[in-house]
């Protein structure tokens, strides 16, 4: 890894903003003084420019009681008006908002007047169900319109969405209805994935089938049911109910009402450290503000121009951030597709791409590795020539796929913008600004105007230009998390304590190594807590082994994140089988499939392993912690390194030599 590291280092080709670029360029350095001069000013004016408020603000930031922040307290908005209304009411109603691009090749083109519309009529049914401002409403849904209807709806009445990723198994879906308490349920009878029809409502109803054993925790009234695969589903009458008659039958006006700017506007999960995900909270004012902000700057977002199309699920915070409230609020027309990249051809992105004349795309390094395996020429066959703004989320981009992307889909000119952010940041912290950055391949760069980040070291200490450490957040932010869902102690704990008492602190720790080059810029140089990134998506090395001790056969587990070509890393298990179950079993392979496909369904197809070793121990401490660094050095095929702190050291010996590896 160091080795590697050293040599992105000494990576030095710039590549300065064109002059045409920089002339029409949204962003300018003067944002940057702007921001330095006075921070909360600068946050106070562009939340009154980017959006409006039907209560105005006279406070910015209240950080008396830290780590909990309130951003412009005082002050009331309607989240869904700014999204939507206000672009009708300034004369954009026949503005496209939504290219929606079905996988089999359904179109439907949604103007903001329409959008307005569909949203008012949904805000009105989810009152007439019982939804009130406060109550959580989870959906689960594929990326088809009413994903993005459901959550300004959800928003416009003041109530909380959790929104959880359609990949997710019944168990991730039951235990987030349960931790937030939802009363509603919002899912689609399937999705188009991959060619064929993927049933969703099957995962709600054993979701809510398993929890009958306590009634009195059953909150969920409703279940709304978009029908979108034609599928054949199961019905609970009484408490499921058909999206378009519903919604049919819905009023159509809907007055919006104003909210608090610290109304709770979502609750998305994360994984973390332990086994059980976190429910990350993010508010309203300050939230839309900085996505707005940061959707207009680092995307160059020229409105009634441009076409911008993020490939994010909705079920991720960039598609929350960048799908569905900062490019609305902005009033951009965007595309929103349902399917996978490669159905039913691999040139199937490039294609929309060519179809819509998008300009701006913003997509995940895994995706772009996946592409330049499969070569050039399947880009080259679409014209691409409407690409003028090119970006990147989710995991470190490496230096040579981010030339492909410049070179490939870029066509040499477009600039990148690499930016760094995380589900608790709620909006992009790290980033070149187009126009103004000389960018840099494989670096992250900047901070945004009114962020202030660093790297430090384990005591919180600046490491400086050409020093490696800790990203840490310095001050508080509009978009920062308010806290983890109903664990006030946990969202202490995680990100705040180890920098508490620092000098200038306390600092937010993102859980992120990095470091600083000589010219300040940043390189992320991947997570430093038992945390995985697989395809851009996080998962817990945790998680994973609870389910894998779950199942009957496994006795013990443990989980790593090999580093994997294509997708940054991958999960690999290392299992010991109970004695009894290894007598039985058929086959070793037999054990192994069964064990990667009982994560899939645990957990969902995201979190199965790459690979199952089964062994007869683990590598442990005299402490009993296992010693995952050894592991990882099994999982990519390195020398096993320094194993004298394992209470026995023949361990790592045997596990070598008796390694099974699945297939
Ligand atoms: C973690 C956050 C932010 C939306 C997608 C992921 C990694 C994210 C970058 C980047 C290097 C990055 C970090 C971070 N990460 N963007 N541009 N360069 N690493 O959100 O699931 O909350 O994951 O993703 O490790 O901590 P998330």
């Amino acid at each position: 890894m160091s080795t590697q590291i050293d040599s992105l280092l000494h990576e030095d080709r710039r590549f300065p903003p064109s002059e045409e670029f920089a002339a029409q360029a949204i962003a300018s350095a003067e944002l940057y003084e702007r921001a330095s001069s006075d921070r909360l000013a600068f946050w106070a004016e562009q939340s009154r420019e980017l959006l409006t408020w039907s209560k105005p603000f006279t406070k910015t930031l209240d950080w008396s009681n830290p780590p909990f922040a309130t951003w412009f307290d005082d002050g009331e908005l309607n989240v869904a008006y700014n999204c939507l209304d206000r672009h009708v009411e300034a004369g954009n109603g026949d503005r496209v908002a939504l290219h929606w691009e079905g996988e089999p090749g359904d179109t439907r083109t949604i103007t903001y007047a329409e959008l307005t519309a569909e949203v008012k009529r949904a805000a009105n049914l989810f009152t007439s169900l019982g939804v009130e401002a406060g109550d959580r409403v989870a959906i689960y849904l594929p990326m088809i319109p009413e994903a993005i209807v459901s959550m300004l709806a959800v928003a416009r009445i003041g109530a909380v969405h959790s929104v959880v990723f359609g990949g997710f198994s019944a168990d991730s879906l039951r235990s987030r209805i349960d931790d937030a308490e939802a009363k509603l349920v919002i899912t689609a009878d399937g999705g188009y994935r991959k060619g064929k029809v993927s049933a969703l409502k099957p995962a709600v109803d054993a979701a809510l089938a398993s929890r009958g054993e306590l009634p009195e925790q059953a909150t969920v009234d409703h279940v709304l049911v978009v029908r979108r695969g034609e599928n054949e589903v199961d019905w609970t009458a009484g408490r499921d109910l058909w999206w378009h008659e519903a919604i049919a039958d819905a009023e159509p006006e809907h007055d919006a009402q104003p909210f608090p700017a610290e109304q709770p506007l979502f609750i998305l999960y994360t994984s973390g450290t332990t086994g059980k995900p976190k429910g990350i909270l993010h508010t309203s004012g300050g939230y839309l503000t900085q996505t707005a902000f940061t959707h207009k700057n680092v995307f160059d977002l020229h409105p009634e121009t441009d076409v911008y199309w993020c490939t994010a699920d909705i079920g991720w915070i960039t598609g929350h951030s960048y799908v569905t409230y900062g490019p609305l609020a902005n009033g951009a027309t965007q595309v929103l597709y349902e399917g996978t990249p490669d159905a039913p051809h691999p040139g199937r992105w490039w294609e929309i791409i060519e179809k819509y004349g998008v300009s701006i795309f913003y997509t995940a390094p895994t995706a772009i590795r996946s592409f330049m395996k499969l070569g050039r020429k399947i880009p080259k066959q679409f014209d691409l020539s409407s690409l003028r703004l090119l970006g990147s989320v989710g995991e470190p981009i490496n230096p040579e796929a981010w030339m492909w992307y410049r070179k490939i889909i870029g066509n040499k000119v477009a600039p990148i913008v690499d930016t760094w952010w995380q589900t608790e940041t709620g909006a992009i912290m790290v980033s070149a600004l187009p126009g103004v950055t000389s960018t840099k391949p494989g670096s992250a760069q900047v901070p945004i105007p009114g962020i202030a980040i660093d790297v430090v070291d384990d005591a919180g200490d600046a490491v400086g230009a050409g020093g490696g450490g800790l990203l840490v957040v310095t001050e508080p932010w509009p978009s920062m998390l308010r806290g983890i869902w109903g664990d006030p102690d946990r969202f202490k704990e995680t990100y705040w304590e180890k920098f508490w008492d620092v000098d200038g602190g306390p600092f937010y720790f993102a859980g992120d190594g990095a470091r600083l080059d000589s010219d300040r810029d940043v390189w992320l140089l991947g997570r430093v807590d038992d945390v995985m990134n697989v395809s851009g998506h996080r998962l817990s090395t945790a998680e994973i082994e609870s389910a894998l001790v779950a199942n009957e056969m496994v006795a013990e587990s443990a989980v790593v994140g090999a580093a994997d070509e294509t997708t940054g890393q991958a999960v690999v298990a290392f299992v010991i089988i109970k004695e009894s179950h290894l007598e039985q079993a058929s086959g070793l392979a037999d054990i192994t499939g069964a064990l990667r496909s009982w994560v899939g369904e645990q957990i969902g197809p995201i979190a199965r392993p790459r690979e199952v070793y089964l062994v007869n121990e683990l590598p442990k401490t005299r402490s009993g912690k296992i010693m995952r660094r050894l592991l990882r050095d099994v999982a990519e095929g390195r020398e096993v390194g320094d194993t004298t702190t394992l209470a026995d050291t023949t361990v790592m010996q045997i596990i070598t030599d008796k390694m099974v590896k699945s297939t």
